[in-house]
């Protein structure tokens, strides 16, 4: 950064004053611009060292970002006629706005995102209420967290639950894959769990008596459970502590970094809160 000397010569003092505080004022002018990050059509800025290069986001279609997810998970995502909508649909549209892509959502089983994610070729992200964990960690890279979630144990209205023992002897559903189905293996003993391919699936199957329980994320289970009355109840919530993140193939470190740069600025100007309290009614903690 240029360093700008006043030369004393016949100045009164406070001219002085004046002229120093101008200059101040063009050295940060200078410096400021010269540290700011553009970002142009499908590209971003990156600073190393102070400078500022501009990095070609590579995505499979130039122009857009496609999105792979599982759209039967309301509020997160949901068929809308043959429009995916939720809280991740708009919060990808927002980033892809930021990033100048263009996003579409397209449809997949949720237990098949991960390896087509890596296969190549047919979606750049995910984007599926989809929790960071370390086993997933070594197949596919994450972006910083976007929401924070637990478990939901659902069972027919009027159940006094009292613990993992009750359900020994029982079906418990669970979507394939998810990390539900993960703890269900890990802390229910003797009970059948019967997989699903989404977790509306399992949510029909327990208001027919085809199941007894599902396991499944508790926003999603609140979301389900809200208008209708189908019968059934979260009987306990289950503090997992869980943080959903986009996914990202592991050959494409920019995009996560592009999609983290414009996540922050999201949350820093206001539009994650207003995403969030559109989505969830009320604003995140
Ligand atoms: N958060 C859970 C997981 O990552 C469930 C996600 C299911 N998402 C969906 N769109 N079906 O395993």
């Amino acid at each position: 950064m240029p360093v700008v000397f006043i030369e004393g010569g016949s100045m009164s003092k406070s001219k002085k004053w004046v002229a120093l505080a101008l200059a101040v004022a063009l050295v940060l002018a200078v410096g400021l611009t010269g540290c700011a990050s553009k970002t142009d059509e499908g590209t971003t800025g990156e600073t190393t060292g102070g400078e500022t290069a501009t990095v070609e986001l590579k995505t499979i279609e130039a122009g857009k970002l496609l999105v792979g997810s599982d759209t039967a998970f309301p509020p997160f995502e949901s068929m809308n006629g043959d429009v995916a909508e939720g809280f991740d649909v708009d919060l990808m549209k927002a980033i892809g706005e930021k990033l100048g892509l263009e996003v579409t959502f397209q449809t997949e089983i949720f237990d098949t995102l991960i390896p087509t994610l890596k296969a190549g070729g047919k979606f750049d992200v995910i984007a599926s209420g989809m929790t960071i964990k370390p086993d997933r960690q070594l197949e596919i890279d994450f972006t910083d967290p976007y929401y924070d979630s637990n478990q939901s144990l659902v069972m027919k209205k009027g159940t006094a639950y009292t613990g993992p023992e009750q359900l020994a002897g029982k079906k418990i559903g669970v979507q394939s894959g998810t990390t539900g189905e993960a703890w269900a293996k890990e802390n229910v003993e003797g009970a059948t769990l019967v997989p699903f391919k989404n977790a509306t699936d399992a949510f029909a199957a327990l208001q027919a008596g085809n199941v007894d329980a599902v396991v499944n994320d508790l926003p999603v289970s609140t979301e389900l459970l809200k208008d209708d009355d189908r019968g059934m109840e979260i009987v306990a919530q289950i503090p997992t502590g869980e943080q959903y993140g986009f996914g990202v193939s592991k050959d494409n470190p920019d995009l996560t970094a592009a999609i983290n740069k414009a996540l922050g600025e999201l949350k820093a100007d206001g539009t994650y809160n207003e995403i969030y309290q559109k989505w969830f009614g009320i604003l995140p903690e």
